[in-house]
Parts: C-alpha cells; sequence; structure tokens
C-alpha cells in the first residue's frame, strides 16, 4: 500500500509564502536598521602625506606633537610622516615616495625652497592638494602656505635691537640655511628695521643652518675678533642660546635676540636671562591639519596662512609663560575629557550596538516566535491528517492481510483438495487397470475389443501417469520432494530404463541406441527421479518419432570431468521456435499440435533435474528432430547429507517396472497392442471361495464371478474350512447362516489360522441387523453385504478388496505365490521359471546370494528379471527368495530334527537371531513356535 503524498492541501501552500513574506520582511528591517547604523559611521578615508625637512628640534617636535593632537578628532585620517634630517635631496626622494603611496593631500615643509620647488609643483599638478608649511618654496603651485610672516619678525627684531641699542653699536647677525625662505625674510626684515640707523651696524653675518652648534662652531671662530659686539641677532632661540655660550666663555654678555618663542627653548632663555628677547613663532601644527581636512571636505581655504607674532622680553615672559602654562593644562584637561569622550563614545558605540542587537533579535523572534506559532497550528492540521490517513491505510493494510491470508488459505485448501483429488484417482485407476488387463488378457476378445480395451489401458496409464506428475509437482512446490541419491552406475540405470523401450522400438523400426565410450559411470542420483525424466524424454521421443526414425542416447562427461552429460536425440517432428521457449513451462501448450504433452512432464523434469543441481535444454528443428541435454555434477560434494542415502538395487528394479509399466502404456501401436493382447495366455488370477448353502443363490454367484475367478463351492461348515485349508483361496465370501458350522464361527477359525488370515472374507446375510454387522466385524470380517444385494455392489467390493490385498501384498509381504498354473504359461516362461526355481533353491544356504547372482547366471537384465518373475509367478524377486527360504525352513523345522540354528544356516540366514526375527515377521510365530505346533 502506497501513502499517497499530500499535495493538494491548501494550509501548506499558504504558510509556505506566508513564511516568505514574513522572513524577507524581517530581513528587510535588519538590514535597514544595519544599513541606519554603519551609514552614520559612514566616513571616506583619507590619507596625507607629511614631508618634514627636519625633527630634531623641539620647534619640529611641537609642531608634530600639535598636528597629532589635531589628528585625534580625525580618526579616517591616515598620516604618514617622512622627516629629512635637514637634508633637501634626501626630502626630495621622500615626498616622491609619499606621492607614489596615492597620498591625498601633501603637507610639505621645505628644507631649502628651491631644491623642493619641483616635487611641490609635481604633487599640484597631479591633482594632489598641497599645503606649505613654514619655508616657502618658488612657485605658485600649492594650495596653501601656513607660517609665520618671517619679514614681520625680523623686522620686529630690528626694531628692538634699535630701541635696546638707541640707534648705536655692533650687530652680529647668525642666519639659518640661507636658501631657506625664513633665513632671507627674517634677515630683510632685520635689515629693514635697523636700515634709517647707521650708527647700527651689522658687523658679521654667520650662517649658523638653523642648527645651535653649528652655530656655536662658527662663532666660535670670529667671536674673539668682536669682543666690542653690542648685539647679536639669531635667526632662532637654539642659535641664540648658542651665541650667549660662546661669548659667556670669552667674558662679554652682549643683548643677544632670538626667534620663535618655545616655553622650552625661547621663554626658558629669556626668563633665565641668557637671551635678552625672543620673536614669537607658533609651530601652526593645529592649524595645519584644520586646515588640510577643510581643503579635504573641498572648503576653499586662503592661499596664505600667515600665522601673527609678538616680542616677547623680560617684561612679558612671565604672563607668556603663564599663559602657556595654563594653554598647556587647558590642553591635558581637553586630553583628558577627549579620552573621556572617546571612552563614552565607545562606550556609546557599544550600547548602540548592542540595542540593536538586542531590537533585532527581538523583532526577529517575535517574527520567528509568529511563524513557529502558525507553522505548529499548521503541523498539528497536517499531523491529524495524516493520523487518520495512516489509520485508514493501516486499516485498508489489515484488511488487504485479512483478504491475502484468507486467499492463501482457499488457495491451499484448492490445492490440497486438489492433490487429494489426484490421489483418489489413483484407487479407481488402479482398480480399473487390474479387471481391464484381465479383460485384455481373454483371447476371445474380438479385434475392435481388444482393441478398444487397448485404448482404455492406454488412458488408464495416461491418467495415472498425470496423477503422478502432479502429485510430484504439488511435493516439489511445497518443499516435499527431498533428494535421496544413491550411488549408481548411469550406463546401467540408462541402459536398464532403454530396456523398457526395446519392443516398441522393434515393432516401430526405431533405431535406439545408448551410445558411450564409458564402461560405467558412477553417479549420485534419486533413481525414483531420475528414472522419471529419463522415461519422460524417452517417451516424448519416441511419441513424436516416426516409425523407421531413431532415438539415440549419449552418455558422456564434461570436459572438465565435473559433469555427466545424458543426450536423448530423435529426428522426430521438432518443434516450433515458441515450444523451445516454452518447452519447460508448466501446462505449456503449444500453438501446433506438434509436441503437445500434458505440459507437465518436461516442467517436472527440469524440476527434478533442479533438485539434482544438474540443468537441461532442449535443443529443436521443426521437422528434423529435437536433442534434449541433461547435465549432472558428478561427485556428492553438491548434495546435503540428508539428500543421500544407501543405494538398494532391488528398489531400482520395482521402480523401473512400475514406471515403465506408466510410461510405455500408450506408446504401444494399436496393431502391436492387438499382437500383445493376442498371444497374452488367459489366465485367471484369483481364487473366490463361495460358502453358501442355498444351491441356487450359490450357482448365481459362481456363474456371476466364474467369467473373472476361479471359483470354489462349499454348502456347509465343514466342507468349507476343508476347502480354505486345501486351496487357500484369495477371497471368501460366507453365508451367516449355513450348517454345521455358521459363517462367523468360520471366519474367525479362517482369520485366527495362519494360512488363510490374510484371506479377505465378504459376509453375506439376509439379516440387515446392526448387531449382526458388528459381530462380523469383531471376527474380522473384511466386508459386511446385506441381501439381496447388488451384484455389481458385490463384485465391486470383491475387487477393492482383491486389490487393497494386492497392494499390500506388494508392499508388506513376500507370500509365496500359488501353485502355477502351467497350462496358461508358453513353454519359454515356464523353461525360465523352472531355472529360475532352481537356482534359487540351488543357492538357499548361500548368503550373499542375491538379484545380480541370478541375472548373471541367468543372463538377463535386472529389469527384465523383475519383470518375468513379477508377471509369471506375481512376487517380487527378493521376495521370493526369501519365502522360498521361508517355506523350506519350514518344512525342515516340521521334517527334519535339525536345530533353529543349522536351519537358520541351511537356508541362508546369516544367524539364528536374523532367521526368527524374520520368521515371525513374516508368520507371525517364532520358528520354535512353528515346531511346536
Ligand atoms: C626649526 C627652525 C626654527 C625656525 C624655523 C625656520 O627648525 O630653525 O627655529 O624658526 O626653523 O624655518
Amino acid at each position: 500500500m502506497r501513502i499517497q503524498p499530500i499535495t493538494n492541501c491548501p494550509t501548506l501552500t499558504k504558510p509556505g509564502s506566508f513564511c516568505k513574506t514574513h522572513l524577507v520582511l524581517g530581513i528587510l528591517v535588519l538590514l535597514i536598521l544595519f544599513g541606519a547604523c554603519t551609514r552614520e559611521r559612514e566616513q571616506r578615508y583619507y590619507k596625507i602625506g607629511f614631508s618634514q625637512c627636519v625633527e630634531s628640534d623641539d620647534w619640529r617636535k611641537t609642531m608634530l606633537q600639535e598636528m597629532n593632537r589635531e589628528l585625534a578628532f580625525h580618526p579616517n585620517i591616515h598620516f604618514i610622516f617622512r622627516q629629512a634630517d635637514g637634508n633637501s635631496q634626501k626630502q626630495i626622494v621622500q615626498a616622491n615616495e609619499l606621492l607614489q603611496k596615492n597620498i591625498d593631500l601633501l603637507i610639505i615643509s621645505p628644507n631649502e625652497g628651491e631644491p623642493l620647488t619641483p616635487v611641490v609643483e609635481q604633487a599640484f599638478l597631479k591633482g594632489i592638494p598641497v599645503i606649505v608649511v613654514d619655508r616657502k618654496v618658488a612657485t605658485p603651485h600649492y594650495n596653501t602656505f601656513i607660517g609665520s610672516d618671517n619679514f614681520e619678525i625680523g623686522k620686529m627684531a630690528g626694531q628692538y635691537a634699535v630701541h635696546l641699542l638707541k640707534g648705536k653699536g655692533k650687530i652680529i647677525e647668525i642666519t639659518g640655511l640661507p636658501k631657506s625662505s625664513p633665513a632671507i625674510e627674517r634677515h630683510n626684515g632685520f635689515a629693514d628695521a635697523i636700515k634709517n640707523y647707521p650708527s647700527l651696524q651689522v658687523v658679521q653675518q654667520i650662517n649658523g643652518e638653523w642648527l645651535p652648534d653649528t652655530a656655536k662652531k662658527e662663532l666660535s671662530k670670529i667671536a674673539d675678533r668682536y669682543r666690542d659686539v653690542n648685539l647679536v641677532f639669531a635667526q632662532n632661540d637654539m642659535m641664540a642660546q648658542a651665541a650667549y655660550e660662546v661669548f659667556k666663555k670669552i667674558g662679554i654678555k652682549p643683548a643677544i635676540i632670538g626667534v620663535d618663542g618655545l616655553p622650552s627653548t625661547g621663554l626658558k632663555f629669556v626668563s633665565n636671562k641668557t637671551i635678552t628677547a625672543t620673536m614669537l613663532n607658533p609651530t601652526g601644527g593645529e592649524e595645519i591639519i584644520r586646515t588640510a581636512v577643510k581643503i579635504l571636505n573641498k572648503e576653499n581655504v586662503p592661499k596664505e596662512n600667515l600665522i601673527h607674532t609678538t616680542v616677547i622680553d623680560s617684561t612679558n615672559v612671565r604672563i607668556m609663560q603663564l599663559q602657556v602654562a595654563k594653554a598647556a593644562s587647558q590642553q591635558t584637561q581637553i586630553e583628558r575629557q577627549k579620552s573621556m569622550l572617546q571612552e563614552q563614545k565607545r562606550i556609546y558605540n557599544n550600547q548602540r550596538t548592542f540595542v540593536y542587537v538586542l531590537v533585532s533579535s527581538l523583532f526577529l523572534s517575535l517574527v520567528l516566535g509568529g511563524l513557529a506559532f502558525f507553522s505548529l497550528q499548521q503541523y498539528r492540521k497536517i499531523s491529524k491528517k495524516l493520523q487518520i490517513q495512516n489509520q485508514e491505510i493501516l486499516e485498508q493494510q489489515a484488511q488487504l492481510v485479512q483478504m491475502s491470508e484468507k486467499a492463501k488459505a482457499a488457495n491451499e485448501a484448492k490445492v490440497n483438495f486438489f492433490t487429494n483429488i489426484s490421489h483418489e484417482f489413483r484407487t479407481p485407476l488402479t482398480l480399473i487397470l487390474g479387471p481391464l488387463e484381465e479383460l485384455m488378457a481373454n483371447n476371445k476378445n474380438q479385434y475392435s475389443t481388444s482393441q478398444t480395451l487397448g485404448l482404455i489401458r492406454k488412458n488408464v496409464m495416461r491418467l495415472l501417469r498425470l496423477v503422478n506428475q502432479l502429485m510430484d509437482f504439488r511435493k516439489i512446490e511445497v518443499n516435499r520432494m527431498k533428494l535421496r541419491a544413491s550411488e549408481n552406475d548411469l550406463i546401467v540405470f540408462v541402459s536398464d530404463i532403454i530396456q523398457s523401450y526395446k519392443s516398441i522400438a522393434q515393432k516401430r523400426n526405431i533405431d535406439l541406441r545408448l551410445i558411450t565410450t564409458e564402461p560405467h559411470l558412477n553417479i549420485w542420483m534419486d533413481v525414483t527421479m531420475l528414472d522419471k525424466v529419463i522415461f519422460n524424454l524417452l517417451s516424448n521421443a519416441f511419441k513424436f518419432t516416426k516409425d523407421n526414425g531413431y532415438v539415440h542416447v549419449y552418455i558422456s562427461k564434461s570436459e572438465n570431468n565435473k559433469k555427466a552429460i545424458i543426450k536423448i536425440e530423435d529426428n522426430g517432428i521438432g518443434m516450433s521456435k515458441d515450444a523451445i521457449d516454452h518447452a519447460f513451462d508448466v501446462f505449456y501448450q503449444g500453438e501446433y499440435e506438434n509436441y503437445k504433452g500434458s505440459g507437465l512432464g518436461l516442467a517436472l523434469s527440469k524440476n527434478l533435474i533442479e533438485l539434482h543441481k544438474g540443468s537441461i535444454t532442449v535443443t529443436s528443428e521443426n521437422l528434423k528432430g529435437t536433442t534434449f541435454e541433461i547435465y549432472l555434477p558428478l561427485g556428492k560434494e553438491h548434495l546435503a547429507k540428508d539428500e543421500m542415502v544407501d543405494s538398494s538395487p532391488e528398489a531400482i528394479s520395482s521402480i523401473l517396472y512400475e514406471h515403465e509399466k506408466i510410461f510405455t502404456a500408450d506408446l504401444i501401436t494399436e496393431q502391436s497392442a492387438k499382437n500383445e493382447a493376442e498371444t497374452t495366455q488367459a489366465r485367471k488370477e484369483y481364487t473366490i471361495l463361495i460358502i453358501e448353502d442355498n444351491a441356487d443363490l450359490r450357482q448365481f454367484l459362481a456363474k456371476k464371478l466364474n467369467t473373472q475367478y476361479e471359483i470354489l463351492e462349499a454348502d456347509n461348515g465343514q466342507t468349507a474350512l476343508q476347502q480354505a485349508f486345501d486351496h487357500i483361496p484369495d477371497l471368501i465370501i460366507c453365508d451367516v447362516v449355513i450348517p454345521g458350522k455358521d459363517g462367523l464361527t468360520i471366519t474367525r477359525t479362517l482369520k485366527t489360522d495362519f494360512r488363510t488370515s490374510h484371506i479377505p472374507v465378504i459376509l453375506l446375510t439376509a439379516k440387515n441387523s446392526i448387531e449382526q454387522q458388528i459381530e462380523g466385524m469383531k471376527n474380522w470380517a473384511d466386508a459386511y453385504v446385506a441381501k439381496p444385494f447388488n451384484t455389481q455392489f458385490l463384485d465391486q467390493t470383491i475387487k477393492s478388496l482383491l486389490a487393497n490385498r494386492a497392494r499390500l501384498k506388494e508392499h508388506f509381504t513376500g507370500e509365496m505365490p500359488v501353485a502355477l498354473n502351467t497350462q496358461i504359461i508358453s513353454k519359454p516362461d515356464r523353461k525360465f521359471i523352472s531355472e529360475f526355481k532352481a537356482l534359487v533353491e540351488s543357492n538357499l544356504s548361500n548368503e550373499d546370494f542375491n538379484i545380480d547372482s541370478i541375472c548373471k547366471s541367468m543372463g538377463v537384465s535386472r529389469v527384465q528379471l523383475y519383470k518375468k518373475v513379477k508377471a509369471l509367478l506375481n512376487i517380487n524377486v527378493n521376495d521370493y527368495i526369501l519365502s522360498t527360504r521361508l517355506q523350506k525352513a519350514k518344512y525342515l523345522l516340521k521334517n527334519e530334527s535339525l536345530s533353529i540354528g543349522e536351519i537358520a544356516s541351511r537356508t541362508g540366514f546369516t544367524s539364528p537371531a536374523y532367521f526368527s526375527t524374520v520368521f515371525k515377521s513374516k508368520e507371525g510365530v517364532t520358528p520354535k513356535e512353528f515346531r511346536e505346533k
């Protein structure tokens, strides 16, 4: 049962779209939230390159500090700093490197104006904004200049010198690098201020290169010459301090004016009075960064940004210092607040992110919760639906199982019934066969009657064969057909079967041959199965081969010696393609009449061969012939332990005999059947004793039964017993009420005497009382027929009893045959029988005497021997030998005074104990009891 997938459930499709929509909405909201969050933070990042000419002095260090302080407010700016140690060439290289780094803006404080001009122009023309700081370049191609008005500084210094020296005195000027603009401009400003005071003379100018060490060195060279110097103008405080030291050394203390006014230098020197005054020159570091940010933000900035200056001397240095200290403390405060602010900002950012995440999570939780709730509802609905469906399916399954069990049981019952019915067919078929063979044996039959009887026999055999096959098939189907393989010579086995077809072959002039190069070929096989296969294939071959044709049987070994191959080849009518394809299918009936069998034989053969772990194939050509090939594994490795039994040649003979009748009956042509019927001597097989005091009835019965049986008659109890003991009839019909002894007494007497105990007794009586019937049965009567009886019923009762007795006899007893009616058998058969009997009798004391010994001595096959003996003496050979031994033993027991042991030995029993056991089983008494009787 297949569970149908639920595909058209609307509740399932809607939630799907619901889910999707809500999920998408949720994600959108989240994106917007995070978008807002990131947009707020979205800033452009810039790279600023700063090329500094030198950094070793405090003024440059202060400038960098200020710049960094301002940069702290612009985290989006990546600041790259290079310094050239006061070397213009090095600065050119560094500036170019910065340009290579794709900077967004260049800040440059050129060591010297001219050498650095080309790199500034290059940057500017490339579109990179350039801020020139402190020192100037010789080009207008830059964005802005930030720095002090150095002319003004120089001028203020000059004016201060005029004022200090009151327009008269000698001056030494210590300049910075002569090619740097502050050096030029400060000099010009100073010169401009003193130009109107001719008594004021710059007596010496020294190049200090902005460096105190250079200034010291150069000034030391000439200081001694200018002991009368009144004032030194040094273009920065560091060089001014150097001048103080030089002049101090030679004991002179001129007034000294410096430039820069840094707290750490100028202010300190003024305050310490080592120099007289200093011109304030702020570094402008913060301003530089602010201007850079403006330019990057595309704001307009003036081309020149001049920083104002002132004079600091002993009059205002204290205030300046205080201001600076205050500014410094404010700066520290600012720094602290800034860092607090940053911490707050960080906390705020963290909290904001946390809030975003929280809100988003909340929103998502809400959405997902809603979805989960909705899905749960849907799930419950669907589960419920599925549960109902599953329940339905389970119920349907249970119903189906129930139905299939019922169907199976019904089918089983049907098949069992069919098998049982088939089995039931066997008894009536056997019962038909007996009288039929009797009728056929009557040589007074007309030709037409013989023909009809032959036809009936043929069909009875066919039916028997079919019934047997059906039962075998059923056995295979329910796995009850078990292989009972024994080791046998395949050559002997097949040649014995072929023997059964010899006379038919002769009559139809069919060339029947066994062709093999193997003298012996031992193989493990179940003879009861394999014989059915070989008989079936040979019968088919004969059925479909025309007179004068051939049937050749080949036996060989496969190339690897692992298999035996039996090939049955005929040149009969052959099979159509369709028939070949379905040859081994059960109940297949070909569309052509050619090869139409029961549809069972070949299928059964295939199954039987497969039970042997072998295979069977067919090749055939229409109108040319058919070949069946059987492959059987050699050895016994392929067999399970319980599939192997000891071989018994006698059993083989008896089976082959049975199958020969069944398989060859319908092969005999009508003509040959007629001939056979004619040559068969009529013989009444059974003798019946009629015990009836009513002469009419006795004669009526005698006349009625005379045609089929030898009849003995008795009209009283005495004669009846006499007759019974003298003749040992096959059946007794006895009236219950007769003079002398009554029927019940006679029955009891006969049934208790071992000589007559086996004879079936039918009691006849007019009294239809159930008591009498019970009484009769108590005395072991076999049947009870009430008068007036139906002769057909009586007839059938007789036949059933005889047939049952015959079967019992065949299966269980080895009774000695009744005296041979030598008149009804032919001369050669008489010779055969007397030879056979003589051989048996002369070997009675020989323990090793067996069927093979007889076959050898008489020159016949086992089948032939079995057939002959069965036909003539109606007993199987082994039973005959045993019975003869027992007969002789009985004779010896009654007539000779030999010991039981001696008698046992003389009659071929291996031990007295075995003799006693066999004797008791056959005679009902022990040899000793028998002798004493
Ligand atoms: C520092 C310095 C300052 C001076 C400036 C001139 O390197 O010498 O003392 O004012 O440079 O460019």
